[in-house]
This record gives structure tokens, sequence and C-alpha cells, in this order.
């Protein structure tokens, strides 16, 4: 399939009028609401959906509507009636990937403008759609692979692969469902975790020989009406499948470093539209492995907040719209410096609880002068949610993650 060609917004009406350039968030996270800031600050009028009130982008748009993304119905139904109301552009921006894909596939064939292209959001909410693309179409190196739909299926995979393997529900993400099978024996346990946290509908699991990588990155790349434009590389740790911090420049030889261009610029290429990726890969040596992609800003991306002028979704928003996106000499967009991000997470003693309060927001900020934080008022804590973040600069990178490891460290959660 050719990917779409979008087409620049030339004039930008203003919000609520038939003019206007409307953006329609599909997730309304902490990623979403520094996209609608973005948007919002270039005069769009920004509609804000989510599963829940109070969505932390919702605080920012000029409508919102509470519903569940996956119900095919429902989702058709909120965009049949932004469609019906005046605007000169209509454009859908996917945040998160649990979305009913096949309704943004048909509007899409029917004119609607889906961000980068419907088909990216669907090959990349389904694991398998996004390896079998960049591994067996696009011909990317990947950790081998499996897919299974048993747990005998998955004990032969694990023992054609070699342990360890890495088993992963293929509707899954944050780290949901995932676990490591260190012998064939324990497949069956893998297995049944898989099944006990993957969304709804699919048993599926990919089982991945497990790679030994001397480190990982998110590469962003942005695709714009100019061409194919790099973030500098962002390194990050994960943790029980979720990111804890990330930096920004990862340090990469130059060998590792132009791999990881040429794999980024052909998968990204393979999916289409206009926007930023987060590329994810896995480095060893000076071999890059990919692993997966969003067609959309990247959680560990949260970094360039404060390591670019034009963060990830500043330079989201310009691509959609076919702005320009200022590059340095060698088509990459500029550092400002190294820098970090920590995150804030719910914690385990406090449970799930409503109204969460943050203490220590001082302290934290006097760690040092460059010290920013996001607090992203969401509605209720649990455990591992992630309700904030810190940012970091620093004259290196070592710095950058020190400053912002301990403002994090100083936000206290409280009931
Ligand atoms: N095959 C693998 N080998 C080693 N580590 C892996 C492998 N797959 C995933 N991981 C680790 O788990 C993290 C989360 O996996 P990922 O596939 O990115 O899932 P998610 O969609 O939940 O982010 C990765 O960032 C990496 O640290
Ligand atoms: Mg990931």
């Amino acid at each position: 399939m050719v990917p779409q060609t979008p087409v620049p917004t030339t004039t930008i009406g203003t919000p609520g009028a038939a003019n206007a350039v409307r953006l329609v968030l599909l997730g309304s996270g902490e990623l979403g609401r520094e996209v609608a800031l973005e948007a919002v600050r270039l005069g769009c009028e920004v509609v804000a959906v989510d599963r829940y009130e109070s969505a932390p982008a919702m605080a920012l748009a000029h409508r919102r509507h509470v519903l569940a993304m996956t119900d095919e119905a429902a989702l058709r139904a909120v965009l049949e009636e932004e469609r019906a109301r005046p605007c000169a552009a209509l454009i859908v921006v996917p945040e998160i990937e649990a979305i009913a894909t096949g309704v943004l596939q048909e509007l899409e064939a029917d004119g609607l403008r889906v961000v980068p292209t419907a088909r990216a959001a669907r090959l990349t909410m389904d694991r398998e759609g996004i390896r079998r693309l960049a591994a067996e179409e696009l011909g990317l190196p990947t950790s081998p692979y499996r897919f299974c739909d048993s747990a005998e299926e998955l004990e032969a995979a694990v023992a054609a692969l070699g342990a360890p393997c890495v088993v992963k529900p293929v509707m899954s993400s944050s780290g949901k469902g995932q676990s490591v099978v260190r012998e064939v024996g324990g497949a069956a346990a893998a297995w049944t975790y898989a099944q006990e946290s993957g969304r709804v509908g699919a048993s599926r699991v990919i089982c991945e020989g497990f790679v030994a990588f001397d480190y990982e990155i998110t590469l962003l790349t942005v695709r714009h009406a100019g061409g194919t434009s790099f973030c500098a590389p962002i390194g990050h740790t994960q943790e029980d499948g979720d990111y804890r911090e990330s930096w920004q420049p990862q340090p990469m030889s130059a060998a590792a470093a132009a791999r990881a261009e040429e794999v980024a610029r052909t998968v990204t290429d393979g999916l289409g539209g206009w926007g930023i990726f987060g590329v994810e890969l896995f480095v060893r040596g000076d071999e890059v492995l990919f692993s997966e992609v969003s067609p959309r800003p990247h959680d560990t991306g949260m970094v360039t907040l404060a390591s670019q002028a034009l963060s990830e979704f500043a330079l989201h928003v310009r691509a959609i719209l076919g702005l320009p996106i200022p590059t340095d000499g060698d088509g990459r967009v500029p550092l400002l410096g190294p820098a970090a991000s920590a995150v804030v997470l719910g914690p385990d003693e406090l449970g799930e609880h409503d109204a969460p309060g943050y203490r220590g927001a001082g302290d934290a900020l006097a760690v040092d002068p460059s010290v920013e934080l996001r607090l992203f008022g969401k509605p209720d804590t649990r455990p591992g949610r992630r309700l904030g973040v810190a940012l970091a600069r620093g004259g290196d990178v070592a710095q950058a993650r020190e400053r912002a490891t301990a403002a994090a460290a100083l936000v206290r959660v409280e009931g």
C-alpha cells in the first residue's frame, strides 16, 4: 500500500469558528497534554478524548469526550460528531496504541486525516504487524522471534530460539504481561502471565530471543514537509517494562549512529505520513537491532522538553501542520545541551487513591536552577502509575541524570 501524502495546512483559523484547524487527540495523557499545549500555542482547536474524566490533556482542550477508544461504535460516533462540526481541517492524532484502528482506516478512506496514517496506527498497535513489516518486508535486523497461540507453541518457540526469551502479548504496552523465560520449563508460566495482562480479546504472544544489548535508545525521527530529520539519540533505563530515566544525547560510535538513522529512516518511510516517531533500537557494538516504534511522541522523549528548543511535541505539531522543522547543517534537530528526565511514580504504599498531593516541589526545584517539574494532574494514583517527571540539564549526561533523579526523588506523593 502506498503511504498517504499529507497536505500542508496553509491557513490556521480561529478555534471554534468555521475556519478552525481542529486536532482530535485520541488519548489525553501526559504526552497528549504537551501536544495539546503546542497545538493551542499555534492557534489550533483541540479536542481531547480519553476513557476517563480529567485526563491531563483535557485541561488544555476546547472540548472533551470520555469513551473507550477500543469501542468501535463509540469511536465512530465521536469522530462523526467532530466531522459534522464546521472547520477547515480535521486531524485525528492518536496518542495511545489501544484504539479501534479499523474505524480510523475506514474513515481515512473516506477522507479523514489520521496522523501519521491509519495504517501506521494499526500496524503499531499490534506487535505482530510492526514486527512483520520491519523484519519480513523491510528486511531490518531484529531479535529472533516466533508468534505463539498456546503454551505448547510457546514452549516449542523457547526450545527453538534458545533461552532466555522475552514473552509479550502482541497487544500490550508499558511492559504489561511481559516476562523473561530463563528455561524451557518456564514457558507455561509466561503464557499464563501474558494471558492475564494482555489486552482483552487477543491471546497471541511474541516470543523473542533475549538481546544482550550494550544499551538501548529511542531515535526520535520526524517526517515532515521538508523530508526526514533526526533528533540526537535518547538513552533510557526500563524497569518492569516502563521507563524510569532517559537522557540525551546517548553517546554512540559513528558507525552505530549512522546505522541507527538508516534503520529509523527505513521503518518510518515504511509507515509514511507526517509526524514524530519514537524508534526503539537495541545497540550491541556497532550493530543496531530494531525493536519497536511509536508513530507519535515517545515517553522517553519527554527529555526533549529540556534538551531541545523544539520538544518532540512541538516537532510533532509542526510536522502535522506541514510547518518547517529547523535543523542544523547535517539535517539534525539541534540539541541545546545534555539533559535528563526521571519519572515520579505512584508509591506502592499509597495503593489506589483519589486526588493525590505532591510535597517537596520546592526541594526538587532547588536541586539546580536547570531543574523543571511536570506534574500531570491525574485524578488518581495507583502503584507505579506515572504521575510526573523531573527534567534537568547538566554539563554532561551524568550530571543531568544526577540532578533529574535527585529532583524526582524529592517529590513525595501523598494521599
Ligand atoms: N528481545 C529483548 N531482549 C532484551 N530486552 C528486551 C527485549 N524486548 C524487550 N526488552 C526490554 O523490555 C523493554 C520493553 O519492551 P518493548 O518491546 O519496548 O515493550 P513495550 O511496548 O511495553 O514498551 C525494552 O525497552 C527493553 O528494555
Ligand atoms: Mg517499548
